[in-house]
């Protein structure tokens, strides 16, 4: 199977797999438990890289756009966004504002929205 495709499944099935551990820590309430935590942060970053991956294999292929670039930087900055809100969410100590739990609650729409967007965007024009 191509180097794309594998990067691409990989890409889906983790972003399945960030919701569903992410939404199971949200079940289970605080304080969040380590073990569940390093898990959902681990996939979160394995499908962030595995996006990064097949993003870096469609520009090699000359297939990045502008508009293409547009899209990665807003994904980039919710990614962001997750990562920052994330780390203080497993900070029991702190007394965050609601906006914070919040933002770790769109976000993940606006990250992996805008990134299927940039894929599809660069596969179209590859093609
Ligand atoms: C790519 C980055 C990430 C994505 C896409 C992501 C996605 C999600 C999603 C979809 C949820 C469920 C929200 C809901 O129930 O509506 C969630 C919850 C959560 N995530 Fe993440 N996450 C990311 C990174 C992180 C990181 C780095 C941490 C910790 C260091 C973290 C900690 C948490 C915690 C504590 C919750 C439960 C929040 C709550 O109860 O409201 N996440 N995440």
């Amino acid at each position: 199977m191509p180097t794309l495709s594998k990067a691409l499944i990989a890409a889906g099935v983790l972003a399945v797999l960030t919701f569903v551990t992410g939404i199971a820590l949200r079940r289970a309430g605080t304080p969040f438990g380590v073990g569940p935590t390093t898990v959902h942060k681990l996939i979160a970053v394995a499908s962030v890289m595995s996006l990064a991956l097949a993003f870096r294999h469609l520009a090699r292929a000359g297939a990045s756009t502008g508009l293409a670039v547009a899209l990665a930087m807003t994904a980039v900055a919710a990614f962001l966004a997750l990562i920052a809100s994330g780390a203080l969410l497993t900070r029991p100590e702190l007394e965050l504002p609601g906006i914070v739990a919040r933002v770790h609650r769109t976000a993940p729409y606006i990250a992996y929205a805008m990134s299927a967007a940039t894929l599809g965007l660069m596969a179209a024009t590859a093609s």
